[in-house]
């Protein structure tokens, strides 16, 4: 049976105080919640949010690394110094860093290959563009993203990855996949992974739905058979809007 799992995406906000002081509501808030539970503050913070949620029972995730151990790649962030931080999840191939800094599927491969060597989980993020959903190919996008994320990924390691299903369009606008639309895609994904895998790693596998997820609509989406929990950015910026979509049902 899988269990919900709800992150919040801080993306590029908050300073160290302002992080801290969230961080310390959701631990107080979400002490007595049910599902697995991740945030992702920017770099800046994550030593700071790290040392509050210690012992927690909120993980503490980074937003991107980079394809390489170490060595002349300046403004990178490498995995062994987040993991020197605490960092026991990192996001990759978010729509952000496909489409604004041209991130490819051969770059994210070799990043999710290397979170994992080192031992980290991974949210593999896919997710079609208007365009591509209108064309018809929401569908075939998500596919090639989830099998050019996963090349190499051995089957022992695929516990250690959850893909978010993120529809670009949705993401920051206000739009949220209906439920159902939602569900499709994410019963479509589940059957790729099952073609990769088989069919235990199928129906094993975390899939979240990002975009647009709010207290008002988390509950909704949830209830579909093959969502499993949601990557939020916006609403996971307060305890207020975050907490009743962390503790949903
Ligand atoms: P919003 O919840 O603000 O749409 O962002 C979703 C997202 O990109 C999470 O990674």
């Amino acid at each position: 049976m899988r269990n919900y799992y709800i992150a919040g995406n801080w993306k590029m906000h908050k300073t160290r105080s302002e992080a801290a002081e969230l961080a310390r509501a959701l631990v107080a808030q979400l002490k007595d919640g049910k599902y697995k539970y991740l945030v992702a503050p920017a770099f800046t913070s994550l030593e700071t949010v790290g040392a509050i949620v210690k012992g927690s029972n909120i993980l503490l995730g980074a937003q991107n690394c980079a394809p390489e151990e170490q060595g002349a790649h300046t403004g990178e962030v490498s995995v062994l110094q987040l993991k020197d931080l605490g960092v026991q999840v990192v996001i990759l191939g978010h729509s952000e860093r496909r489409h604004i800094y041209k991130e490819d599927d051969e770059l994210i491969n070799k990043k999710v290959k290397l979170a994992l060597k080192h031992g980290l989980e991974v949210i593999l993020c896919v997710g079609e563009l208007l365009e591509e959903r209108e064309a018809g190919k929401a569908e075939v996008v998500c596919e090639t993203q989830t099998v050019k994320g996963l090349t190499g990924v051995a089957a022992a390691d695929l516990g250690r990855i959850t893909i978010a299903y993120e529809p670009v369009w949705a993401i920051g606008t206000g739009k949220t996949a209906t439920p159902e639309d939602a569900d499709v895609i994410h019963a479509y994904i589940r059957k790729v992974v099952g073609k990769l895998y088989g069919a235990d790693a199928a129906q094993n596998i975390i899939i979240q739905y990002g975009g647009s997820v709010k207290s008002e609509n988390a509950a909704q989406l949830m209830a579909k058979e093959n969502i499993d929990g949601a990557l939020v950015g916006g609403a996971a910026l307060k305890a207020d809007s975050f907490v009743p979509i962390a503790k949903f049902g």
